[in-house]
């Protein structure tokens, strides 16, 4: 499912940010993954998202990674 439209950038992506950079918040994803928000609604399930991937974090990392 797609997170942010503007930018074409679906839940995987960020689940993999959100795993792979620990510390990372939504606009650091955003610049991890060479983009940028635009109209900025997708934000707050950004970032959701990215707190769902960090509280249960998968069991092999490694499959994580799309
Ligand atoms: S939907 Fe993400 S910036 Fe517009």
């Amino acid at each position: 499912m797609y997170v942010c439209v503007c930018n074409a950038l679906n839940e995987d992506q960020f689940r993999t940010v959100a795993i792979q950079h620990p510390d990372a918040s939504v606009e650091q994803a955003f610049a991890i993954l060479k983009r940028a928000p635009d109209c900025g609604s997708c934000l707050d399930f950004a970032e959701r998202v990215m707190k769902q991937a960090r509280d249960n974090p998968p069991a092999d990392p490694e499959r994580f990674i799309p």
